[in-house]
């Protein structure tokens, strides 16, 4: 069983696994923002009460070790400013972000994608770190490539964004994995 730290910090982020009490922030800052939740792979309604829902089984797989997520805080206010989880599955551990629009393009998704590659890292069972994202999501590729991942290619008809439709789309897939030769799968980024 993979146990993750319940906080991290970076250079400018907290994170932190979320409280129930976080829904109101998560809400306001970016769970009713259909721009935002385009690309996300669960239905968003954008209700506070689908954010409770949420948050209940995000705890819930905190308990199982099925899945991590942790808020992302900003160090300089303790304002909320998004969300990442890592989703284990035996030694591969899968990564899903979100940053509420008002602070896109600053790097705070990279920095949080580092921080989660370096916890994995240190981790010896996992022996695979990725991510999808659609094709046609070029900040989330580029969040990816900055945090030093590999595009392997595109699955075609990967994943259902259903706040788009209910058509399944292709997907570049990314990862990091930990290679024979090298101690970590990580040491070139960081
Ligand atoms: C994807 C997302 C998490 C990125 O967060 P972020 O904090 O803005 O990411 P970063 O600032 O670390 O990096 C974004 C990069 O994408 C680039 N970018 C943004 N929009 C772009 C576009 N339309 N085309 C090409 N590049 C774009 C930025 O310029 C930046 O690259 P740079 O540093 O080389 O200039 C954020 O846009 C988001 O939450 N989107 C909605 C949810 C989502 O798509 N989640 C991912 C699901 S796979």
């Amino acid at each position: 069983m993979i146990t993750a730290p319940e906080q991290m910090m970076t250079s400018r982020l907290i994170l932190r696994k979320p409280v129930r009490g976080d829904a109101g922030d998560i809400f306001s800052s970016y769970a009713q923002d259909p721009e935002v939740t385009r690309f996300l792979m669960q239905r968003s309604d954008g209700s506070l009460r689908e954010v409770e829902q949420f948050l209940d089984r995000t705890l819930a797989n905190w308990e199982t070790a099925s899945a991590y997520a942790w808020a992302m805080l900003l160090r300089a206010n303790g304002a909320l400013i998004g969300m990442i989880e890592a989703r284990v599955d035996a030694y591969m551990v899968n990564i899903s972000y979100v940053i509420g629009r008002a602070h896109w393009n600053n790097g705070f998704a990279t920095e949080a994608v580092r921080a989660l590659c370096a916890w994995t890292d240190a981790q010896p069972e996992v022996f695979r770190v990725w991510a999808v994202c659609a094709v046609d999501n070029p900040a989330s590729a580029r969040v990816l490539e900055k945090a030093g991942m590999t595009r392997e290619g595109i699955l075609r008809r990967w994943a259902v964004f259903p706040n788009i439709d209910g058509t399944p789309r292709d997907c570049y897939s990314y990862s990091l994995v930990r290679n024979s030769s090298t101690r970590s799968v990580h040491q070139a980024v960081l």
